[in-house]
């Protein structure tokens, strides 16, 4: 296997999220980085040394990178592509109306670097989510735009970066995986990855796309799968925190991702779910399992509509607090956001709802014009009848309990994260709805090996 490569010169195409933290975080590395987008106000905003989203640590490389102008960003593919000898795509392949990945964006990016390459021969990595198969479209236009782009080596190299954590996880990931037919242009990215230290994992290209669809589908799999347990929790009147906890010891299952709660929301989770079903469907799989765990997803925010419906009577014009928009804390990302799923019930049942979430207000206002933001959740709380936590954001973990049902008409808190602890709300005076958890919890007794009982 090659050695580390030191300072190389590279495009990234596609300022959204994976092509900004994977452009950043390579220039941080050494080396020197052109992101190119075609947006141009994004793109003027970067400029001055502003991020279109919010990303924590994601700040301090964009400025590092900026002051040693080790990354550039431009609207101009020519400029981006002179040359460099990396050229990676990171575009979105949102979903079409079938489930399916609109590879739209994919395409126009391979046109355009097609048609602005004036020669090298540069690698070409595709980290943007196609369906398995499909990867050759971008060998296949690169081709037929240009003799200079004809053959160019593309290596599939799937993302695994988590929102909120992304650039701690580009540089400690678990495993690289590199998918190419050409093992010499699989070593030279390898080489890139290698200062990470981390198991780098090289395949065909299907089944290196097939690794990201496969990974994503197990981990909402896994959340759905407990919020299942969740449910019968609630029946048998066991508690599902602990239920997991009990799980996740086991080596074989792992604790992460069995967080009960209103289910998973993002750009990637929700999408690949739906592309993974329907291509088990093109191939006379069982889409009946993805089905499964996409359907209990949506219906963990129903079950807590039914919920609050069975303590308040109607929600007709009644005022209920939402605290929480982003589909998990630490993003102002909203897309496919259970909260947001969740308020439109809400606003189906005729309530009046009241939010307030720390970075997300301001890309909701379009979606939800009619609710009120609020600046603080005891303002959002305010002569409310319900207050629910649809997003685990750590300042929700320490509510001032007794300020919260001095501001309630009612108080009654549906914890649709659990992430408060049930006893300590009832005793404030709450009603208080947790998911999967019972009336009266037992508070589990944990033994270190060697430790007494008490
Ligand atoms: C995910 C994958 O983790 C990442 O590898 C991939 O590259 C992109 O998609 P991300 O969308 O940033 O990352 O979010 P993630 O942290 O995986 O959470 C996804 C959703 O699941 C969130 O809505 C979160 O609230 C929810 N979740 C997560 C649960 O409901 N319970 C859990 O136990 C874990």
């Amino acid at each position: 296997m090659q050695q580390t490569t030191k300072s190389a010169a590279i495009c990234v195409v596609g300022a959204g999220h994976v092509g900004l933290v994977t452009g950043a975080c390579l220039a941080d590395m050494g080396h020197r980085v052109a992101c190119v987008d075609v947006d141009g106000e994004k793109i003027a905003l970067l400029q001055q040394g502003r991020l279109p989203i919010y990303e924590p640590d994601l700040q301090p490389l964009l400025e590092k990178g900026a002051a040693s102008g080790s990354l550039r960003f431009t609207t101009s593919y020519e400029e981006a592509l002179e040359g460099v000898e990396f050229i990676f795509i990171a575009v979105n392949t949102p979903s079409t109306p079938e489930g399916a990945a609109d590879l739209r964006h994919v395409r126009d990016a391979a046109r355009c670097i097609g048609q602005a390459l004036k020669g090298g021969r540069p690698i070409v990595v595709n980290k943007s989510t196609v369906p398995v198969g499909t990867s050759e479209t971008v060998d296949h236009i690169l081709s037929a735009e240009n003799s200079a782009t004809e053959g160019l080596p593309v290596v599939s190299n799937p993302e695994f970066l988590r929102e909120g954590t992304a650039v701690h996880d580009f540089f400690h990931p678990d495993r690289v995986v590199l998918g190419c037919r050409d093992p010499e242009a699989a070593a030279r990215v390898a080489a890139l990855y290698r200062p990470l230290n981390s198991p780098i994992l090289i395949t065909d290209v299907k089944t290196a796309e097939m690794i990201k669809y496969a990974s994503n589908a197990f981990l909402a799999t896994k959340i759905s799968f407990i919020n299942e347990i969740a449910s019968i929790c609630e029946g048998v009147g066991a508690d599902v925190t602990q239920v997991a906890l009990g799980m996740g010891w086991d080596r074989r299952i792992g604790p992460d991702f069995l967080r009960a709660g209103l289910g998973y929301g993002g750009s990637c989770l929700p999408q690949d779910v739906r592309a993974l079903s329907h291509m088990a469907y093109i191939y006379v799989s069982h889409r009946q399992l993805l089905n499964a765990v996409m359907q209990i997803n949506v219906d963990q925010r129903r079950r807590l509509v039914r919920r609050l419906r069975e303590v308040l009577g109607t929600m007709e014009d009644k005022p209920i607090a939402v605290l929480g928009l982003s589909f998990k804390p630490d993003t102002d990302d909203i897309r496919d956001a259970p909260a947001l799923d969740f308020i439109r019930l809400l606003e189906y049942e005729g309530a009046h709802v009241r939010v307030y979430d720390p970075q997300a207000a301001d890309q909701a206002r379009a979606e939800l014009p009619d609710i009120a933001y609020c600046t603080d959740p005891y303002e959002a709380a305010q002569g409310c009848l319900a207050l629910i936590i649809a997003t685990e954001w750590d300042e929700f973990r320490s509510l001032d309990l007794a300020r919260l049902k001095e501001c309630m008409a009612k108080p009654v808190l549906a914890d649709g994260r659990n992430v408060l602890d049930p006893t300590t709300v009832r005793q404030h005076g709450f009603t208080y709805l947790g998911v999967g958890r019972p009336e009266q919890v037992q508070p589990p007794i944990i033994l270190e090996p060697g430790q007494r009982e008490a």
